[in-house]
Parts: structure tokens; sequence; C-alpha cells
């Protein structure tokens, strides 16, 4: 039921559209003032009348002749109030909810739209650390909320997989690599022997040279430099393959850096016809002065290109191959600069679609115990974070209930939710401390509490049996703790909107947050399995469709739903 579209009808002022009328209506700022309100200053130079007078003359009319669903109408301060017949608006809600079920929250909004998001974006051969959780979590969420809003989406992992530590590692493995432990330890073997190339070129340059010659070799197509390049890729895409299916994670392209390798010619051609490029010290750049930004590196003095140049081929090859709306790039902030770069590269040669990319910035993930460094080897990896959430939640669940089945697998879901919901609880651009304690506390905003409350509802509906043929007493869900729940499950829709708008899934996760603990003061002040069947069956339909609500918030978080726990 869409309130503000049914409120708007019942007033006319001149000069002012319904739509206008509509779009300032707002959710009521206090219970006390009912639940929609329509502040009437704006009218009031218009209409040559005080706002208050104009909202008591509305107030009055309307009141002459209320509609079904309204149960009062108030004139206070310069605003219109609209109070609605609670009863009637749970029952609706309810209906509302469970009939459309898990399409419930879809929209057509975004049918014939197509938005590309780059995310997780990865560097082969290098660790897949908790800083690439943020990326990996809030790009996959953008995903699917776009996905549910009718989006045609395309996950892109942008693959750091060309330059000049391909070369190193080649040289490092021939020196100290050895397959067989390559295979079995996978991933960090590699980035042993890559970190202690970085601590032997400090005495011997020479391996310096000798890792540029094979780096060539690589970009010169040469047999063996490619089939170590592609042994380096695959023991690393085993690797993280496995993170990802933990985390709910899916791509569907995986084209990297080194895919744009022979797509970089035209767009450095174009920069050349439309005079763009300049020379400087050998190395080829835009200059940005103008723009307040130092120069955008394209060409090196050796002819090598750079991460902008592959950025600028990608951004061609996406608008040409997929024609976006809009193209997302779910990268961390220290990229802020180099996003404007190749943004305003491409508005200076001319293509207006420079305003459908947006970097979408998050913040820097430290552990309590103090930050990391790449080269010197102390970097955290997100599996082993992984790993310990499982463990820490294991350990949880068995004293939290000994008897409990399948405690492996529910501590896999716990741990894993945990640490997924603490890179989307708070505001994408903040940095954030991780500790286990805090993300693992099942009485505090966190994964844990959420699926608690999950499967509490689904006990209470599982207790409940089936559904029962009594009408509803929705008087028992429209007091002030159940009305609250109503309230919250009917702007699940809107939710979902403004985080597609603001690229921004914490509001999802705040809102579940919200909607969990509205439902659990519900529970503590109210009987569900009242001896009362009708007050029993729209307790039980509130519960079912909180159930249901939540766990669409869950895949779209990537939080998996755990039935019993
Ligand atoms: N691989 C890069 C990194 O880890 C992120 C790539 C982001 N995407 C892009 N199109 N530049 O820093």
């Amino acid at each position: 039921m869409d309130y503000k579209k049914q409120l708007a009808k019942l007033i006319a002022l001149d000069g002012f559209s319904q739509g206008e009328i509509e779009s300032y209506i707002t959710p009521a700022a206090e219970v006390a003032f009912g639940d929609f309100s329509l502040p009437c200053f704006r009218f009031s130079k218009a209409l040559k009348k005080a706002p208050n007078a104009i909202a008591s003359e509305l107030a009055a009319s309307i009141s002459a002749k209320l509609p079904d669903f309204l149960k009062a109408v108030g004139a206070v301060g310069g605003y219109l109030n609209f109070t609605l017949d609670r009863e009637r608006a749970a029952g609706v809600a309810l209906d509302e909810v469970l009939t459309k079920g898990a399409a419930y929250g879809e929209s057509g909004e975004g049918k014939g739209k197509t938005v590309c998001i780059d995310y997780s974006s990865i560097n082969i051969a290098k660790p897949f650390h908790i800083g690439h959780l943020g990326t990996t979590v809030i790009g996959a969420a953008l995903y699917r909320i776009h996905k549910k809003l009718g989006y045609n989406t395309v996950g892109i992992n942008h693959l750091g997989d060309f330059g000049t530590q391909f070369g190193k590692l080649i040289v490092a493995y021939k020196l100290w690599g050895d397959k067989r432990g390559i295979e079995a330890d996978g991933l960090r073997a590699l980035v042993d022997i890559y970190v202690r190339f970085h601590k032997e070129e400090e005495t011997s340059p020479a391996l310096t040279d000798e890792a540029r010659e094979w780096f060539l070799k690589i970009e010169k197509k040469d047999p063996e430099a490619l089939e170590l390049f592609h042994f380096f890729k695959d023991t690393t895409m085993k690797e993280v393959e496995k993170t990802y299916e933990r985390l709910g994670v899916t791509f569907d392209s995986y084209a990297g850096e080194s895919f744009y390798n022979d797509k970089m010619q035209p767009v450095i051609d174009e920069l050349k016809a439309k005079n763009l490029l300049t020379v400087s010290d050998g190395a080829s750049i835009v200059d940005l002065t103008e723009y307040g930004m130092p120069p955008c590196l394209i060409l090196r003095s050796d002819g090598a290109s750079l991460y902008a140049t592959r950025d600028l081929a990608t951004a061609f090859y996406r608008k040409n191959t997929y024609n976006f709306d809009k193209c997302l790039y779910v990268v961390a902030y220290q990229q802020n600069l180099h996003f404007k770069q190749v943004f305003k590269v491409v508005e200076l040669m001319g293509h207006d679609f420079y305003k459908d990319m947006i970097h979408v910035a998050y913040g820097m993930v430290s552990l309590e115990d103090g930050a990391m460094s790449t080269r010197k080897g102390n970097m955290v990896y997100l599996s082993d974070v992984l790993d310990k959430a499982k463990e820490k939640s294991l350990a949880i669940i068995r004293e939290k209930s000994p008897d409990i089945k399948d405690a492996e697998s529910i501590a896999e879901a716990v741990g894993v939710g945990a640490v997924i919901f603490s890179a989307l609880v708070n505001n994408r651009i903040k940095d954030n401390v991780f500790s286990y304690d805090k993300i693992l506390n099942f009485d505090g905003e966190t994964g844990p509490y959420l699926q608690y409350t999950y499967a509490r509802c689904n006990s209470i509906v599982e207790k409940a049996g089936i559904e029962s043929k009594t009408a509803p007493d929705l008087s028992s869900v429209a007091g002030e703790e159940a009305y609250a729940v109503v309230k919250l499950l009917t702007e699940y829709p809107e939710v979902l909107r403004s985080a597609k708008e603001a690229y921004e899934p914490s509001f999802v996760t705040r809102y579940l947050i919200d909607l969990a603990q509205a439902y659990n003061k519900f529970y503590f002040e109210n009987r569900v399995l009242d001896e009362n069947a009708s007050v029993r069956a729209a307790r039980v339909r509130l519960t079912k469709a909180v159930k249901l609500v939540l766990k669409s918030g869950f895949e779209i978080l990537g939080i998996q739903a755990v039935e019993h726990m």
C-alpha cells in the first residue's frame, strides 16, 4: 500500500501537483504525531497564507470525509499529521509481505538498465588479505541490491594480473621455488618467495634487471614466461575461489589488467589525436594542472603502460561491451586520486559517459594488534580471519548449546557471517578496527545477533505448525511494540532503494538490526503463541514476515540464515 500516494490524493492545493505534494510527505518524526506528516511551510508563499492555517484547513476538510485507512488527521505547528488505522495497516502490510514472499522488496526500476560493478579485484600472487574484505563484500552486496531492483548487473573482478611483479616472481621461482611445494602450499609459498626476492634485491641489484627482462618476456609472449605466469595465476585463483565460495561471492567476468594488454593502443592513439598527450621527462602524460591534480601517467619513459592506462582501456571496453548506464568501482579511498584522474581524462577525451563512472570508496580495516605491510610479509590473510572467526564461533556455540547438531556448519555460517557483517555495518567510508570479540558478541549489533533472531523466528513458526484458519486478531499486532515491527517491515523496499542510491549496503545492515531489535522487544513483551487462536494467528504472521524479510536481507548481504542455533 503506497500511503504517500493515497494521502497526496486527499490534498488539493492551487499550483501544486499531486506528485509534488506526495514528495513532501515524510514519515512522522515522532509516534505522537502519527505515521506521516506534510510540512505546510513551502506552500505558504504561493497561497499567501500562514502554514498553520493551511494545515488546520486541510485537517478539517479531510476529517470531514475520513477515508477508511486513516484513523485521524491533525494540525500541529504548520504540520499536517496523519495517523493510519493501525489494525488495518498491520493487516495490509503483513498480507503484502507474506503474499510477495521472497519477491518482497523487488522492483522494476532497473529494467533495461545495466550496471557494471568492479569489486574485489585482487592481485595475483599476492595475499588476499583483510584489506580486500571491504571491496569484496560491499561490491557483492551492491551487486545483489541492484539485481533485486531489476538492474542488469555485471560483476567484474578486475584482477591485478599484470605488472613488473611477475618478472620478480619468475626470478624468485627459478631461484628458490619448487613446484610441488607451491602446489601443496599454494599462494603462501608464492608470497614467501616474493617476499624473499624483495629482501635479496636490496643487496643484489642484478636481480632487479633480471626481473625486468622476464617481465618483458611475458609481454612478448615468450612460452616459458607465459607458462609460469599462468601457473602463478592458477595457483592464486584456486585458493581465492575457496574464499569467494565461503563468502558467497560470485563474478560474471574475471577480465583483469592483462586482458587489456592489446586494448591500450587505440586509447593512446586517441589521446594523441586529441592533443591531450604531453611528453615530460620522456614519459607520456595527460597534464591535469588546470584541474588541480598531478598528471595522469600514460606511458613510462621506457614505453611501458601504467595502471591508469589499463583503467582507461577498461573503461572504453566496458562501455562498448556492456553499454552500461553506470559503472561502479568499489575500491579503497587510497585510490581516490587515481579514479579522479582516469574519469577526468575520459571527460577531456570528450566522452560523456565519464559521468556514469563512480568510485565507490571505502575505508581501511586494521586489526586490534596493529597494521600490516605488504612486502615484509606480515599480511593478515582473509582466509585466516574466516578460519579464526569460525573456530571462535564453534567454541561459543558448543558452550551455549552443547547438544546442537551440525555445530561445525553453524559455526562456519556464524563466523563468516560475523566477518561479513563487520564490513557492512558502518558507512563504507569509515575506517574500522576489527575485533573478534566485538563481531562475535551475540547480544551486540552483530551478525550472530541477527542470525540468532532469525533462528528464534524460525522456531516460533515451527512450533506454531500449519497456519490456522482462524482470522487474525489485528489488534494484537497494532500495539506499540508490534506496530513498530510492522512499520519497519513496510520500509524494506525503500531501504533497498536508498541503499542503491547512496551505494551504501550499510543501510540494509542497519535496517536489519533495527528490525531484529524491534522484533525482540515485541517478543519479550508479548506472547506470540497465545492461547487465543486469533491473537496467535496474527502474531505468528508477524513473526513469519520478520523471518522472511530477515532472510531477504541476509541474501543481500551474503549472510547465511541458520534455521536452528
Ligand atoms: N587490484 C587493485 C588493488 O588491489 C584494485 C583494482 C580496482 N579496479 C580497477 N579497475 N582499478 O589495488
